[in-house]
């Protein structure tokens, strides 16, 4: 049994998916990212996947995220309830695959929201699964909520959680781009990469951040950073780096150098 604080690690459903398209997997990034992390031979890590383009389009179409509203929603909740557990049961095809002792726990099934935010988690379990030396996956899913009767819980504030729960020695955020940039690297193409970031500049970054007008329903990099600001406050460092890019996964948990944006309290 590993005695290290656990390393925390989201891989973006903007790697994993084209979010672009719908129910489209990259299924050789998913085999490729997979086998970087057996590759690691990191212990006592949680991995959390977002929903790309398997869990947002059903999400918006629905309004889920607003909550319960109307019986014509009920499928939607259900449906992207479903893409979720179809495109973690791609990750975890991939990881059986490749010999990985890894456990699906779904979020929908121990965690409980109140108005959006984690009211109740029982994380007994997952606290076993790290103590046998398992690797817990976990995903941005639709789940019930005591006020909204259900929403949308992100795999960035199930990520967030979890580092500030088990006190995670760093958190590690995979994308489709090389870290934080001053703008949008894919509308401004001269945005300029942010290699380091104090507590007090993530702020600043996130006060001139806009939440994007289409596909991602929490809020893209601007509910990202939102919801890591407090694990920057509590000391816990954050790694944005570009999980699209071959050997970077590997790299980034071997602790090795990539082309990447650290934040750090100080
Ligand atoms: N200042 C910025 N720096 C870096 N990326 C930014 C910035 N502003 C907007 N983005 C966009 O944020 C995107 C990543 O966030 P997004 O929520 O779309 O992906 P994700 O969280 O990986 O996907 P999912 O929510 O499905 O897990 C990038 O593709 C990039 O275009
Ligand atoms: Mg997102």
């Amino acid at each position: 049994m590993s005695t290290r604080n656990p390393v925390v690690l989201k891989i973006g459903g903007s790697v994993i998916t084209d979010k672009d398209g719908e129910l489209s997997p990259k299924t050789d990034v998913i085999s490729r990212i997979v086998e970087e992390i057996f590759n690691s031979e990191i212990g006592n890590l949680i991995l959390i996947h977002g929903g790309g383009s398997f869990g947002h389009p059903p999400a918006r179409q629905y309004a889920i995220k607003e909550g319960l509203k109307e019986d014509g929603q009920k499928i939607g909740f259900a449906e992207t309830h479903h893409f979720m557990t179809v495109l973690n049961g791609l990750f975890m095809d991939a990881l059986i695959w490749h010999h990985v002792p890894s456990i699906s726990v779904t979020p929908s099934s121990c965690i409980l929201t109140e108005n959006g935010r984690i009211k109740r988690f029982d994380d007994q379990l997952l606290v076993m699964l790290m103590k046998m030396d398992m690797l817990p996956v976990l995903y941005g899913d639709a789940v019930l909520d005591t006020k909204l009767g259900f929403t949308i819980l992100s795999g960035d504030q199930l990520a967030a959680h979890l580092a500030l729960r088990f006190n995670a020695e760093r958190l590690l955020i995979g994308v489709d781009v090389d870290g934080l940039y001053d703008a949008d690297p894919k509308t401004e193409k001269n945005a300029k990469l942010l290699a380091h970031l104090t507590l007090k500049e993530l702020k600043q970054l996130r006060d001139s951040m806009h939440e994007p007008a289409s596909g991602d329903v929490t809020g893209g990099m601007l509910g990202k950073v939102n919801e890591l600001i407090p694990v920057v406050e509590k000391g816990i460092p954050i790694q944005f780096f570009n999980a699209s890019n071959p050997s970077y996964v590997f790299k980034v948990l071997r602790g090795e150098k990539v082309s990447d944006t650290l934040v750090e309290k100080e």
